[in-house]
C-alpha cells in the first residue's frame, strides 16, 4: 500500500492525491457563476500523472457521466474520449489547478470535501451545486470494496472492522453523517440541488430532466436518448473513460475487483449481519434523528 495521509479540516485524506496546498486552493477557489460543482461523500480513484479521484460510493461517477452528456447535448464523444477526472476535475486534488487552466467553457467540478470547507467560497459565488447522496448502508459496502482496490487507502481489514470505523467517522473523508448534514445545512444558503443514487436508479430520465431544469438547460429528446444509452451501469462499466481501468495497478489493484462493482440498490442486505444492522440503525437514529432527508432510504 502507498498509503500516506493528509489531514485537513479535521479529516484524513489520501496523501498522494492531496496536499495542504491543493486543499487550500479548493477552500479559496474563485467559483464562476457558470460553474457546476458535484459534491458527494467519498469512495474513489486516482490517475497516473496526477489526476486522481477520490472516494465516494454515492453516485459521483454516475453524475459526472450524466452531466457530461447533458453539457454536450447528447454528443457521446467527450464521454468516450476524455477520462472523467479531466471532464469533471476533483477540486481538492493536486492536479486540479493545472486541469482547469485555460478552461473557458462551463466548468464541471467534483468534490468530496465537507460543506464547511467550501461553503464560504460557494456562498460568495452564484455557482450551482449538485449534492448526490446514497443509502449509507450501501455506501459503507461500496466504500469497503473500494478500499480493497485502492492502494492509496488503508487496508480495510474485515467488513466488521471497517463498518465500525465508518460509523465512528474515522475512515478517510470523515463521517458520512457529518458530510450529509453539512451539505443539507446549506440548502437555504446555496443554489443547491439534492439528488439520490436511488432516484437515479428509479428514474434516470426524470432525474436528468430535473437536473436540466436546475441548470437552466432543458433537455432535447436526443439528449435524453443518448443519456439513457451511455449512462447505464453496463455502458459505463465498459467505458474506459468512466470505469477507472486506466488507473495503473500500483494505484488500483484491479485483481481485487472492479470500480464499477455491482451498481445496485440494497446490496447491504448481502453484507450486514442482523447485529451490524441493529448497530447501524441505532447510530443512524442518534446522528440523523428525525431530520428531513431528500429521500427516505429503506433502512
Ligand atoms: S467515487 O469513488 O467517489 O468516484 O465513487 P462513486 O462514483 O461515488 O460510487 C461508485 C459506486 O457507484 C456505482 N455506479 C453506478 N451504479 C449504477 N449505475 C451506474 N451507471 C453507476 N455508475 C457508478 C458503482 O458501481 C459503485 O457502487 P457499487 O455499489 O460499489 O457497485
Amino acid at each position: 500500500r502507498m498509503e500516506v495521509t493528509e489531514t485537513f479540516a479535521g479529516i484524513a485524506l489520501p496523501g498522494h492525491l492531496h496536499t495542504q496546498e491543493s486543499l487550500g486552493f479548493a477552500a479559496a477557489f474563485a467559483f464562476r457563476p457558470t460553474d457546476v460543482l458535484i459534491a458527494t461523500y467519498p469512495k474513489s480513484v486516482p490517475c497516473q500523472a496526477g489526476p486522481a479521484l477520490t472516494p465516494s460510493s454515492a453516485g459521483t461517477t454516475w453524475m459526472q457521466e450524466i452531466l457530461t452528456l447533458l453539457f454536450s447535448l447528447g454528443d457521446a464523444r467527450p464521454a468516450k474520449t476524455i477520462p472523467n477526472w479531466e471532464r469533471a476535475p476533483w477540486l481538492e486534488q493536486i492536479y486540479c489547478r493545472e486541469a482547469l487552466r485555460d478552461t473557458e467553457t462551463r466548468r464541471l467540478l467534483t468534490t468530496h470535501l465537507p460543506a464547511h470547507v467550501l461553503a464560504p467560497a460557494l456562498q460568495r459565488s452564484k455557482a450551482k451545486v449538485i449534492y448526490v447522496a446514497r443509502n449509507p448502508k450501501d455506501v459503507a459496502v461500496s466504500f469497503y470494496h473500494f478500499h480493497r482496490l485502492a492502494k492509496f487507502l488503508p487496508d480495510p481489514g474485515s467488513f466488521d472492522a471497517f463498518l465500525t470505523q465508518f460509523l465512528e467517522g474515522t475512515v478517510h473523508y470523515g463521517s458520512w453523517f457529518d458530510h450529509v448534514k453539512g451539505w443539507l445545512g446549506q440548502r437555504h444558503l446555496l443554489d443547491i440541488l439534492y439528488v439520490t443514487y436511488e432516484e437515479l436508479h428509479q428514474d434516470l430520465c426524470g432525474t436528468a430532466q430535473r437536473l436540466g431544469t436546475f441548470l437552466g438547460c432543458p433537455l432535447a429528446p436526443g439528449t435524453l436518448t443518448a443519456l439513457e444509452q451511455h449512462c447505464t451501469f453496463a455502458a459505463m462499466r465498459d467505458n474506459a473513460m468512466a470505469n477507472y481501468s486506466l488507473i495503473p495497478p500500483e494505484i488500483m489493484d484491479h485483481s481485487q475487483g472492479r470500480f464499477m462493482r455491482k451498481g445496485v440498490v440494497g446490496d447491504w442486505r448481502d453484507h450486514f449481519s442482523p447485529q451490524q444492522n441493529a448497530l447501524f440503525n441505532q447510530r443512524y437514529q442518534e446522528e440523523m434523528g428525525d431530520m428531513e432527508l431528500p429521500t427516505q432510504w429503506p433502512m
